[in-house]
């Protein structure tokens, strides 16, 4: 049996007090968090209140709470006998809100009949509820999902990206920027050989690989190689400060891209005949590049200038035809075996159809980034058919200048298509990290023979080791 005291207990008060010092220490840093926040965010975090508050009636308006007429088990058991029947309860799902600079995270749990479908379908009047543009559904493992709002459209909104000048943590991961929920996209770089980019003039192109060079420009285990077909010379136009962080860089002249490519393929010869006697492995991405090793990225800026076809029988342009067929060829050499020995070529072209860079190409690199299209068919050429099927998230519709450094790419390991907001590197950040970085540049034709005489060998493979 209970016994009440007619008197409060001794402890009462003690516990008070450690009720109203958590509570203001709640409050404190609840506080100090708002202040701290910028305006964005701090807009989200009263945004995150009301969804807080509101979600009880809100869920049962928007039909995401069930029913159980089954009375709980306590119910039962304190139910007197004759007594009236305890009232059918209703289950709301339990949340918890995280506020960003974009909008709303809610972590929701599942109910019987109340799954990832039927919060999918009250997607669009959620986003009206919390004013939000957008609000998308998705599963966050058994029983549980996520539903991201946001009030601003991550995808007009412009960013920008300081590069931190240190050593990427993971030299797999290729930070792109954020979808249209204001999530990060990544793209593993292993195993990848090649990429393609394409878009309309001055849609970024050039700017999204700008940050790719400044991300990955201080480590020692990258090297940069460039032929921008825009340029004649190294001191002009988008490359001339990241220029200090490269081993080689050639302009529009043809004869000189080929003598790079031919380079470059004599670089993934020699790397495919000594891999295993050096490194011990047959993949490079087994045990990851290194200063020794580096992973060598191939720029190819303007890329249909080295590539496109040439049609005509006057002795001038069979000549360029030869060696834009011949570059086609070396290019092709690079992407098709370059992945096992860490040769990475990213191709850029204002439209990636088979006449500008070929299919034998093109089709064989496994990531393809289109940012704004003139034409469905300019799309398909750079996203693969299947874009025809999610004309929500055609290039097409990025022709409006609002979307400048905004991507698309396929998504990797699901179907559809993602839209990526790219930040933008200034050009000072990027002659900034690329002065400080200049000394980190190395050829990788010579780190391979310094790693093949610290290893005893002699630079030339010996014959059963040569293709
Ligand atoms: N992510 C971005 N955010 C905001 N503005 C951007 C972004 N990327 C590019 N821009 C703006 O667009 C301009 C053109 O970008 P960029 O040189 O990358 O275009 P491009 O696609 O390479 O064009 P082209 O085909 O003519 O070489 C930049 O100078 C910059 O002002
Ligand atoms: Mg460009």
């Amino acid at each position: 049996m209970i016994r009440f005291e007619n008197s409060v207990p001794e402890y009462a008060p003690d516990a008070l007090l450690a009720v109203a010092v958590l509570v203001g220490v709640w409050l404190l840093v609840t506080v100090v968090r708002y202040v701290w926040a910028d305006r964005g965010t701090r807009v989200s975090m009263r945004q995150a209140v009301r969804v807080r508050w509101g979600w009880a009636r809100l869920a049962r308006m928007a039909g995401l709470t069930v029913t159980d007429k089954t009375p709980s088990l306590l119910a039962q058991i304190t139910a007197q006998k004759d007594g009236p029947t305890p009232a059918p309860r209703v289950l709301t799902p339990r949340i918890k809100v995280t506020p960003d600079r974009f909008g709303v995270i809610v972590r929701a749990r599942t109910l019987p009949q109340v799954g990832v479908e039927e919060y999918q379908k009250s997607a669009r009047f959620l986003a009206d509820a919390w004013q939000c543009t957008r609000v998308s559904v998705l599963p966050d493992g058994p029983g549980k999902v996520v539903i991201r709002g946001v009030r601003s459209d991550p995808l007009t909104t412009p960013t920008t990206h300081r590069p931190s000048g240190l050593p990427p943590v993971d030299l797999t991961r290729w930070e792109l920027g954020i979808d249209e929920y204001a999530a990060k996209v990544c793209v593993s770089l292993a195993n990848v050989p090649g990429v393609t980019v394409a878009g309309v003039p001055g849609a970024g192109k050039t700017s999204g690989v700008n940050k790719f060079v400044c991300d990955f420009a201080p480590s020692p285990s990258v090297q940069i190689v460039t032929a921008d077909g825009k340029v004649s010379r190294a001191s002009e136009g988008d490359y001339a400060d990241l220029v200090k962080r490269m081993f080689a860089f050639c302009g529009d002249d043809l004869d000189e891209a080929n003598a790079l490519f031919k380079r470059l393929v004599e670089l993934r010869k020699r790397r495919s005949a000594t891999i295993r006697d050096v490194l011990g492995v047959k993949n490079l991405w087994h045990v990851g590049p290194s200063p020794q090793w580096p992973l060598t990225v191939l720029i190819i800026d303007e890329a249909h200038t080295y590539l496109r076809e040439y049609k005509g029988s006057d002795a001038t342009t069979k000549r360029l035809a030869a060696l834009t067929a011949e570059n086609a060829r070396l290019v092709e050499d690079l992407v098709k075996k370059g992945r096992s020995v860490g040769i990475l070529v990213i191709l850029i072209s204002q439209k990636t159809t088979g006449d500008a860079i070929p299919t034998f190409i093109r089709d064989v690199c496994p990531i393809g980034l289109s940012f704004a299209q003139k034409t469905v068919e300019a799309a398909v050429a750079a996203l693969g058919d299947d874009i025809r099927n999610w004309p929500d998230a055609s290039p097409v519709t990025l022709q409006d200048p609002a979307y400048v450094g905004v991507a698309v790419m396929a998504m990797q390991g699901r179907p559809g298509y993602t839209r990526i907001r790219t930040p933008y590197v200034s050009d000072a950040d990027a002659a900034r990290v690329a002065e400080a970085t200049s000394h980190l540049t190395a050829d990788p034709d010579l780190c391979l023979d310094a790693l093949l005489a610290s290893t005893g060998r002699t630079t030339a493979p010996p014959p059963s080791h040569t293709k």
